[in-house]
C-alpha cells in the first residue's frame, strides 16, 4: 500500500496542476512536464536573448517580439544589446526548418530550462521555439525583490495538432487589425489554426480579381484585400498559425447571388441577407455553369491561401429552392438523386473534384460526409460527437466544434470539460482515435463587433486551446481557473482588449466617467446566449440584423462573471463551514450590501441614458437579492433559523432574478439563494 502511495505521489509530482496545483505555475496551457528548480531568473534591462543553431528571419521577428513583450509584461525597457553571446540570459536554439508551408504533422515541441543564471529554450524546429517563448513569457512573475522567472524544467508538446479558432467575419465585419491582436491571443495560448468563415448570407469578404462583383455588391464595402489578406497570412505564419479559409456551399451564400444570379436555384434577384437564421437560397448544382465558376474561383483562392485544407462549409442546407425548382427536380430524376441530401452530396463530391485539382484537401461541416468520399477530406463536426466517431470509424480525420461555441456563453469550465476522446469518441480503437485532429472554438458573430469580439473570445477560448494541448487527466477546475485569470492578465498585457473595452462601452452607456454602479451591475450579469437571444427578440416582435447597434450591456460584459464565481466559492464555503468561516461571512456581507445599495446609486445614471433604461429592473433585482442575502446573514448570526414563510416568499426574487431581462442573467442569483435555503435549514444554527 505504502508503495502505491509513493508511487502515486512521484507521478504527480512532475505534474503541477493536478496535485501540488498550479498557482506556483501560472501557465496555459499546462506543459506536459514542469519540474521546478530553485531560484528565480531576474528579468531587469540588461535581459538579452542569443540565438544559436538554424536561424531563420522567422525567429529573429520571434526573438525581438518576445522582447518587446517582456518588456510590455514587465513596463521595463530592454534593449536587447547582445555584445557578448556568453552574457546572454536566454538562448535559443533550434535543429533544423519547420516545413515550408505549416501543416498537420508538424513537430511543436520545446524543451525550456530556467535556472538563477540563465535559461534556455530548444525545438526541433522554430514552430517549438515560437512555442516556448510564449511559455517563458507566461513563467514572469512580481516578486518583493523584482520580476523574475522561477527556475524550471519543462518538456512539452501538444496532445493534438489542430487546435484552431473559426472566426466568423461574414454576419459583422471584422477588421484586419482585430484579428492580428487575436491571432496575438491565439499565439499566447498555443494555438494553431484561424478558420475564417469568409462568406455568408450577410457578406463575401474576400476580394476576387476573377469576379470582382462578389465583394463590390456583396460585401458592403467590407472586405480584405488580397493583399491584406496575404499579410494577415504572413503575420499568422510568424506565430506558428494557420489560416484556413472557408467558404461556405451550397447554402449560407445569398451574399455570392447579389453579384451572380445565375449561381443561385431560385429566380434573383438577390440582396445581402441582414437577418439572421436560415435562409433558402443555395447555389444550383445541376448547371454546369456553377462548376466552371467555383473551379476558376476555387482555383484563385487555392493560390491566395497557402494552407493545405480549403473549408467549403456545406452546413444548413434547406433544400427549399431545390424543391422550387423543376429543371432541378428533372436533373435529380436523371441521376437517380432522391432527396436533398442526395443532391448536395453529388454538389460536394464534384466540388472535391475541383479542391483536389488545385491541390487542396477538403475541409467541411459535418453535412459533407458522404459515400465515396475520399478519405483526405476533414470533418469538423458541429451537431456532436456522434458524426465525429462516426466518420472516425470510415476512415475520416475530424475535428470538433459543437460544445465548442463561444456564442452560446457558456461558462469557461464548460468548454473546458469537452474532450474530443469522451463520449461517442471513446469507443473509437487506437487507430481509429488517430483521425481526431483536434478541434476549434468557434466565434459566430451575430452578436460581435470588432469592439466586443475579444471579451467573447478572451479569455475563455485559452480554456479550448489548454484541453486541446494538454494532457487529457488535467481536469482540475480551481486550478484552470486560477490559471485562466493570470492568462486574462497577460493577454491584456499582449494587447487585447477584452477587459479594456468593456469600461470603454460602460462609460459610453452612461455618459459619464463615473461608472461605479454601473460597473458593479455589470459585474454581476451575464449576457444570455446567443440563442436565448434571439428568442427573447422574437418573444418581442423585434427582429435583430446586422444593422442593429450593439451597445448595449449585454453586448459590453464579460460572458462569464469573475464576482459571480467568487460570491458562490464563498457561499459554499461559509455553509460547508457551517456558518464558522467569519472571512468568507465577511467577503459575502460585503457583497451583498454594495448590491442592496447599488439600485440608488445607479438610478440617476439610468435617467439620463436611453441604453440604461433597460436596465432598470435588472437593478431593481439586485438589490433584491442583496437584502435577502443580508437578512439571511442577520438570521445566522442570530442562532435563528430562517422561518419557512420568509423563505418562500424569497423564491420569487430567485425566480426573477433567473430570467433574461434586458438580455442579461444575474450570475449571483443561484448563490444568494443557496445561501437563503442555508439560513431556512434544520441544521442552520450557530
Ligand atoms: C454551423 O453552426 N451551422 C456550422
Amino acid at each position: 500500500m505504502r508503495s502505491f502511495w509513493f508511487v502515486l505521489i512521484l507521478c504527480f509530482s512532475t505534474y503541477p496542476a493536478s496535485a501540488q496545483s498550479g498557482p506556483q505555475f501560472k501557465l496555459m496551457p499546462m506543459p506536459s512536464s514542469v519540474q521546478p528548480g530553485t531560484g528565480a531568473l531576474p528579468i531587469a534591462g540588461s535581459f538579452s536573448v542569443d540565438i544559436e543553431g538554424y536561424r531563420e528571419p522567422r525567429i529573429d521577428r520571434a526573438v525581438q517580439r518576445f522582447v518587446r513583450d517582456l518588456s510590455q509584461e514587465t513596463g521595463i525597457p530592454i534593449r536587447n544589446d547582445i555584445t557578448n553571446p556568453a552574457n546572454a540570459m536566454l538562448v535559443v536554439r533550434a535543429d533544423r526548418a519547420s516545413k515550408p508551408i505549416q501543416d498537420v504533422s508538424e513537430d511543436e515541441s520545446y524543451v525550456l530550462d530556467v535556472s538563477a543564471s540563465g535559461a534556455k529554450l530548444t525545438a526541433p524546429n522554430p514552430l517549438g521555439i515560437l512555442h516556448g517563448l510564449q511559455t517563458f513569457l507566461q513563467l514572469v512573475e512580481i516578486t518583493p525583490t523584482g520580476f523574475v522567472a522561477p527556475a524550471v524544467h519543462i518538456e512539452d508538446s501538444p496532445r493534438f495538432p489542430w487546435r484552431g479558432m473559426t472566426v466568423d467575419v461574414s454576419r459583422h465585419f471584422i477588421s484586419l487589425d482585430v484579428l492580428k491582436r487575436n491571432i496575438d491571443g491565439m499565439a499566447a495560448a498555443k494555438m494553431n489554426v484561424l478558420h475564417l468563415h469568409l462568406s455568408d448570407d450577410q457578406g463575401f469578404r474576400v476580394e476576387s480579381k476573377e469576379f470582382p462583383k462578389l465583394q463590390q455588391m456583396g460585401s458592403d464595402g467590407h472586405y480584405y484585400t488580397q493583399v491584406e489578406i496575404r499579410d494577415l497570412i504572413g503575420y499568422a505564419s510568424d506565430r506558428g498559425i494557420r489560416v484556413v479559409p472557408e467558404f461556405d456551399m451550397p447554402g449560407h451564400s445569398t451574399s455570392w447571388f447579389v453579384g451572380y444570379p445565375e449561381l443561385a436555384s431560385g429566380p434573383g434577384p438577390y440582396q445581402i441577407e441582414r437577418r439572421w437564421g436560415i435562409f433558402d437560397p443555395a447555389m444550383d448544382p445541376s448547371r454546369e455553369t456553377t462548376y466552371k465558376f467555383l473551379d476558376k474561383f476555387i482555383g484563385e483562392m487555392a493560390e491566395l491561401f497557402p494552407d493545405s485544407y480549403f473549408h467549403i462549409g456545406g452546413d444548413e442546407v434547406n433544400g427549399k429552392q431545390w424543391e422550387a425548382n423543376k429543371k432541378i427536380q428533372d436533373f435529380m430524376r436523371a441521376n437517380k438523386l432522391k432527396t436533398d441530401q442526395d443532391l448536395q452530396q453529388y454538389f460536394t463530391l464534384r466540388v472535391e473534384k475541383i479542391v483536389g485539382k488545385h491541390h487542396k484537401l477538403m475541409a467541411g461541416w459535418d453535412e459533407i460526409l458522404a459515400p465515396n468520399m475520399p478519405k483526405t477530406i476533414v470533418i469538423q463536426s458541429w451537431r456532436g460527437q456522434e458524426s465525429l466517431a462516426a466518420a472516425a470509424k470510415q476512415g475520416y480525420s475530424g475535428i470538433l466544434s459543437s460544445d465548442y461555441y463561444l456564442d452560446a456563453m457558456a461558462p469557461a469550465q464548460q468548454y473546458y470539460s469537452v474532450d474530443p476522446m469522451a463520449n461517442a469518441d471513446a469507443t473509437l480503437t487506437p487507430d481509429e482515435q488517430k483521425h481526431i485532429l483536434g478541434g476549434e472554438a468557434c466565434m459566430w458573430s451575430e452578436f460581435i463587433t470588432d469592439e466586443n469580439i475579444d471579451s467573447r473570445i478572451w479569455p475563455r477560448a485559452a480554456a479550448v486551446a489548454e484541453r486541446l494541448w494538454s494532457a487529457r487527466q488535467l481536469q482540475d477546475v480551481s486550478s484552470m481557473y486560477l490559471r485562466l485569470s493570470a492568462m486574462s492578465r497577460h493577454l491584456e498585457l499582449l494587447g487585447l482588449r477584452h477587459r479594456s473595452n468593456v469600461e470603454v462601452m460602460l462609460a459610453r452607456m452612461a455618459g459619464t466617467d463615473n461608472i461605479i454602479a454601473l460597473r458593479t451591475l455589470a459585474d454581476v450579469a451575464e449576457p444570455v446566449s446567443l440563442q436565448i437571444r434571439e428568442e427573447e427578440a422574437e418573444k418581442a416582435g423585434s427582429i435583430q440584423t446586422n444593422d442593429t447597434p450593439l451597445n448595449r450591456m449585454v453586448d459590453a460584459i464579460a460572458p462569464e462573471s469573475e464576482v459571480a464565481r467568487r460570491f458562490s466559492q464563498m457561499v459554499n464555503q461559509f455553509v460547508a463551514s457551517n456558518f464558522q468561516d467569519d472571512q468568507a461571512k465577511s467577503e459575502i456581507r460585503a457583497l451583498l450590501v454594495a448590491w442592496r445599495d447599488n439600485d440608488g446609486q445607479l438610478q440617476p445614471l439610468i435617467q439620463n441614458s436611453y441604453l440604461l433604461k433597460e436596465l432598470s429592473p435588472v437593478s431593481q433585482n439586485l438589490t433584491l437579492l442583496g437584502g435577502a442575502g443580508l437578512q439571511a446573514l442577520d438570521y445566522i448570526d442570530k442562532g435563528e433559523r430562517a422561518p419557512d414563510s420568509w423563505r418562500n416568499e424569497q423564491i420569487a426574487i430567485f425566480q426573477q432574478a433567473q430570467k433574461p431581462a434586458a438580455d442579461l442573467i444575474l450570475a449571483v442569483a443561484p448563490a444568494v439563494q443557496k445561501l437563503v435555503e442555508a439560513s431556512a435549514s434544520t441544521s442552520a444554527k450557530k
